[in-house]
């Protein structure tokens, strides 16, 4: 890769402040000025720095966003806003999606990453990868039907849906259920089973992620080290 678009494929420096860089010796590849923005590196073994700023080189994106009202789970829509454009323009371009659906009216944890791999194992449903809503419904829910649903319930299309676990709240009417699958409108129709209806729900963790309580609606940020290897460890042990 040239090291000019290295330098603004991690966001350090436009192509043309690049040169300006380079030229003034700023620009350092395993310890020795750069020579030209032309020069080849390549990004997984040089090291390459800036200013004295060794620079981290992501080869993909990972973006942790919380989910606000009316936003559905979709890179493009004819008619609804996406939760791609609660992102800035550049981002936007990155060719990021939404790892995992949640529904127009679902708040809360949403990755979204460019990395086609990283996404498909987590959502395949081979490896079980545990996600906990927060969820209130319009009647209290009785032990017996909690019972049933961590058990097992029977969706509307016939589907029995695996074991899950419910923290439920001392007066039944909310709580935290934890799933290992993603059906369509799974929650809402796992408490339509037991004769309810979903009135909140909100993702709060994902795999080894959890909601940041720091952002607000709307608002994202980028997964910290800690974080990316937490998800990459997560799904390479499974
Ligand atoms: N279950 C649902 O019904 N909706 C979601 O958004 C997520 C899980």
């Amino acid at each position: 890769m040239r090291l000019d678009k290295f330098l603004s494929e991690t966001g350090t420096l436009s192509r043309s402040e690049s040169g300006r860089a380079v030229r003034a010796g700023k620009v350092l590849v395993n310890g020795r000025a750069a020579k030209s923005p032309s020069e080849q590196v390549d990004p997984e073994r040089d090291v390459i720095s800036y200013g004295g700023e060794t620079i981290r080189y992501r080869r993909f994106t990972y973006i942790l966003l919380n989910k606000p009202d009316g936003y559905v789970s979709a890179t493009e829509d004819g008619r609804e806003k996406t939760v791609l454009e609660l992102l800035p323009e550049k981002l936007q371009k990155m060719s990021l999606f939404p790892c995992g659906r949640l529904d127009k009216h679902t708040l809360g944890l949403m990755l979204l990453t460019n990395d086609g791999q990283l996404a498909h194992d987590l959502l395949s449903p081979r490896h079980h990868v545990a996600k906990k809503y927060r969820f209130s419904v319009k009647f209290p829910l009785t032990a017996e039907e909690i019972n049933q649903l961590e058990k097992g319930t029977v969706l509307d299309d016939g589907y029995e849906t695996k074991p899950s676990v419910i923290e439920a709240d001392p007066d039944g009417r909310g709580g935290v259920i934890t799933l290992i699958e993603g059906k369509y409108h799974q929650i809402k129709r796992m408490m339509e089973s037991v004769h309810n209806q979903i009135t909140a729900l909100e993702r709060i963790t994902f795999g080894p992620l959890s909601l940041d309580e720091s952002l607000a609606r709307g608002e994202w940020r980028y997964l910290t080290e800690e974080e990316e290897s937490a998800l990459h460890t997560y799904q390479t042990h499974r």
